[in-house]
């Protein structure tokens, strides 16, 4: 085994296959990290999430004065990754009271938090006022009549207005979001009566408007169109553009650059809405996909018509591949070599559905191997679930070779802390 191998993109930055032959992650030793943590176990590359947060600024920095990013956090709600992109400069979106919660454990200011929400409750509208939180983006004209009544006469709260643009990109339906009856936004047409109504009220301040119209997007097309779009809704301070570029989950994948990315949507928001401007971006996956894999062991290796190589978790680790037939990698931690013999991950669980990874060449999988799936960072640890009474995975970052759990195993006690009665 070559110890010098390059590994693809889809790995996180600065990862390598160490002189022993191993993948090392953050300086850390993938089969160290599976000895002393156990697997399965998200491990996070803590310098390659700073480096995405750093590009994404340094791309906006280089086109426009006026800017905030976002960490999405759906994609990779911890407190611990809360706290870096906080320490980086970041704004955050929350899209729920329980992210907003993290967010603010996580040290985000108030001030710099943007609730979103197709269905928010009176709780949370009235947990992210007394928050203080900096924006809410009113999703609908029931948020206009809940947040007039909760701010009461004499306060006021900013507020950002979801348009659903018409826009339908190449991506998953599931996550598409921008396009004609949508659950996500108002409709242009909507979207003008809600404007009126928020210029006319004397508690919510309209600050601007805000896009997302969807996610794992490569094609940078769609955005611009997005943006031109709504430039007839009137002229506004703010322009929240959302996230939704694409990542590479395999070595095929050649998504655009951030910079590429950010140079579409500063370039349509320049043409189409005016230099003046402060806009916004909202990366998710693309701030924290590659930035992590998953450790497994390897449990078993069925050999028939094809090789099940059955590992200790699965569908509740990682839900994409079963939610959107999403095409991961998979290699032996020690053994990462193009080739070997074609294999099929099965997850634990109990539904034939649970393959982690289709068709992938291992080298020689056996019992006890550590098994590693790249670019799990985003929406992985965020979609975990406990089917079949399976505790959910620790998170471990890692740095210079130090590895730090941040977020420690589920215990099967945990499975019962619930229980109430
Ligand atoms: N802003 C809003 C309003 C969003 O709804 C989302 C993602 C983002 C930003 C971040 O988008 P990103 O940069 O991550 O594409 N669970 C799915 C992804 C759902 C995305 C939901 N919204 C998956 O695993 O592919």
């Amino acid at each position: 085994m070559a110890a010098t191998r390059e590994l693809s993109h889809v790995y996180p930055l600065g990862s390598r296959v160490n002189e022993a032959g191993r993948l090392e992650v953050g300086g850390c030793d993938a089969l160290e990290l599976a000895r002393e943590h156990g697997t399965p176990a998200y491990v996070v590359a803590e310098d390659d999430l700073r480096a995405r947060a750093r590009a994404f600024q340094q791309a906006l920095a280089a086109r426009h004065d006026d800017f905030e990013v976002l960490f999405a956090s759906k994609a990779f709600p911890c407190t611990a990754a809360y706290r870096l992109f906080a320490a980086e400069g970041l704004s955050c979106d929350v899209a729920s009271g329980g992210e907003l919660h993290m967010a603010l454990a996580g040290g985000f200011e108030p001030a710099r938090i943007y609730l979103h929400g197709n269905a928010k409750s009176e709780a949370e509208l009235r947990q992210a006022l007394e928050a203080g939180v900096g924006h809410v983006v009113i999703d609908n004209f029931d948020d206009v009549d809940r947040l007039e009544r909760l701010v009461g006469p004499g306060n006021s709260q900013r507020v950002l207005v979801r348009v659903t643009p018409g826009i339908k990109p190449s991506t998953h339906d599931f996550v598409s979001t921008g396009h004609i009856d949508s659950k996500f936004g108002l409709e242009l047409d909507d979207a003008r009566a809600a404007i009126d109504r928020l210029r006319s009220s004397d508690r919510l301040e309209l600050r601007g408007i805000h896009i997302h119209i969807g996610s794992q997007i490569f094609e940078l097309g769609s955005f611009r169109r997005a943006i031109e779009a709504i430039a007839g809704l009137g002229e506004f301070p703010v322009y929240d553009l959302g996230g939704g570029l694409g990542v590479a989950y395999t070595a095929e994948d050649e998504p655009p650059s951030i910079e590429a990315y950010i140079e579409a949507k500063v370039a349509a928001a320049h043409e189409a809405l005016g230099r003046e401007r402060r806009l916004l971006i909202e990366p998710g996956r693309a701030l924290v996909a590659n930035a992590g894999v998953t450790l497994y062991t390897i449990e078993t290796v069925k050999r028939g018509l094809s090789t099940y190589v059955g590992v200790d978790g699965g569908m509740s680790d990682n839900l994409r591949p079963m939610l959107y037939g999403s095409v991961y990698e998979a290699a032996i931690a020690d053994r990462l070599d193009p080739g070997g013999e074609l294999c099929q991950v099965a997850g634990k669980h109990c539904e034939s559905g649970d393959v982690v990874v289709h068709d992938v060449h291992l080298h020689e999988p056996r019992p006890g191997d550590v098994l590693v799936t790249p670019a799990t960072g985003a929406y992985g640890h965020a979609m975990a679930n406990n089917y079949n009474g399976v505790p959910r995975p620790p998170v471990v970052f890692c740095r210079d070779g130090d590895a730090r759990v941040v977020v420690r195993r589920e215990t099967y006690d945990d499975l019962l802390s619930r229980d109430a009665g």
